[in-house]
């Protein structure tokens, strides 16, 4: 195991009926004049803005209100934030929504006290030294930003998305009530839950050895999302297996099962190109993306990926043939992901195989350089991959 350090210091509010604590929350981290942003209208339509609305008032608290954030969130957004909040005054970001809701929160928060351009931050310009508080109230299982210290966002100038990351973004409090996801589609359900897992994996696949803690704890939330999502979308009000669904996906992403070991996430940086070019859902660009990634870079470590294959996904080992144990792993994954009701290939996402090299262009990956990861990947092996992506069946 590697050396690390490990600090979330969010406090998770987590229940039936907890978005009533939030304005005593927001008190609790100093917050007195809030800017409370939501999304396209999910919150609207459910009653919870107006909850919010009432327990900020109970707790004494102004506030000023962006709707509109839309999925994949863009820079505009934000830039609106940035100047509504200089103009307010405003000491606090509150986010009501899932994670392009929450992301957006947390690029005002880094932009707001910093003279540039928040850009810098996500082009790797510059770090970010100093932050608004945000808090967060959940209604999505899926991005595990309520508990990451990442944002993603993307340049509408070019369709670039990117990601910034500094431990200034983790919210202070997250309020996660179950409850508040009975109301997600089936299909927002499965892009949640294919993200969940992806989550996990760009974890598990690792060079590091001996790390059988960090390898159970992957597993445990892995085996809990193939039990729970099918449940969620047969049953949308199951309050426990969303109530499951919706912790495992704040434990897949705020790195307690990362930690002291190398991590991958080329299939995410892969399919932030795809939700980019096509704006389609995060999850349904992973689930298309993460098989065909396996797939290409399984040769390294058959080991690595039979072990899923045997302990997430019940396959027979095959000592004699490793590899073969793997391939099933694989398989087993793509066909969770389909009876879930995701895309598996390019045409099921509405992805272009001719849009290629415009997806491997704007990865940026320099000639003769390589992304670090699981499998070091050339601008050819991303290229590989979109192939594999665009072709892939069920078997
Ligand atoms: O906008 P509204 O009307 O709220 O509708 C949303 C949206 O259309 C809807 N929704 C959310 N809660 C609902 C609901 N509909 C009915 N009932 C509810 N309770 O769901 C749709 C998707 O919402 P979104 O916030 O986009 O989903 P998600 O949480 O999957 O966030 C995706 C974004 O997060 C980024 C992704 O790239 C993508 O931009 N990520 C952020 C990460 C992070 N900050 O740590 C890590 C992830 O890997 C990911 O990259
Ligand atoms: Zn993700």
């Amino acid at each position: 195991m590697e050396n690390f350090v490990f600090c979330s210091p969010t406090e998770f509010v987590f229940g039936k009926g907890q978005e009533r604590e939030t304005g005593r929350c927001i008190r609790k981290y100093g917050g007195t004049n809030v800017l409370v942003l939501y999304g396209g209208g999910s919150a609207v339509r459910s009653g919870l803005l107006d909850r919010i609305r009432g327990s900020l008032k109970e707790a004494g608290i102004s506030w000023q209100e962006i709707g509109g954030v839309q999925p994949n969130p863009i820079d505009t957004k934000v830039y609106e934030g940035i100047e509504l909040c200089r103009a307010q005054g405003i000491d606090f970001i509150l986010a009501v929504g899932g994670g392009s809701v929450i992301d957006t929160a947390k690029a005002i928060a880094a932009g707001v006290p910093y003279d540039g351009d928040f850009w810098d931050f996500y082009c790797g310009k510059a770090e970010i030294q100093a932050a608004l508080p945000v808090g967060t109230v959940l209604t999505i299982a899926a991005a595990g930003s309520e508990g990451s210290g990442d944002s993603v966002i993307t340049k509408t100038d070019g369709m670039l998305k990117r990601g910034a990351g500094s431990p200034l973004l983790r919210a202070r409090f997250s309020v996660m009530n179950p409850e508040l996801t009975q109301t997600l589609p089936a299909y927002q359900t499965a892009c949640g839950a294919t993200d969940i897992m992806a989550h996990v994996f760009e974890r598990y696949f690792t060079n590091t050895p001996e790390v059988e803690v960090t390898d159970r704890l992957c597993e445990a939330v892995l085996l809990t999302m193939v039990k729970e999502t099918p449940r969620a979308i047969a049953e949308p009000e199951n309050y426990d297996a969303r109530a499951n669904i919706m912790w495992a996906g704040m434990v897949a992403h705020n790195n307690i099962v990362g930690v002291g070991r190398q991590q991958d996430w080329n299939s995410h940086g892969l399919e932030h190109e795809l939700s980019a070019l096509y704006q389609v859902a995060h999850g349904a660009g992973l689930a298309v993306i993460m098989p065909a990634w396996m797939e290409y870079v399984m040769p390294h470590n058959p080991m690595r990926f039979a072990q899923m294959a045997t302990r997430v996904f019940g396959c027979q080992m095959n000592f004699a043939q490793p590899e073969e144990t793997a391939k099933a792993g694989i398989r087993a994954f793509r066909r969770f992901l389909h009876g879930i009701g995701m895309p598996i290939s390019f045409s099921e996402l509405g992805a272009e195989e001719a849009d290629i090299p415009k997806l491997v262009g704007k990865l940026g990956i320099p000639e003769g350089k390589k992304r670090a990861g699981f499998m070091e990947l050339s601008a050819e092996d991303a290229a590989n991959i979109y192939r594999i992506a665009a072709h892939a069946v069920l078997e």
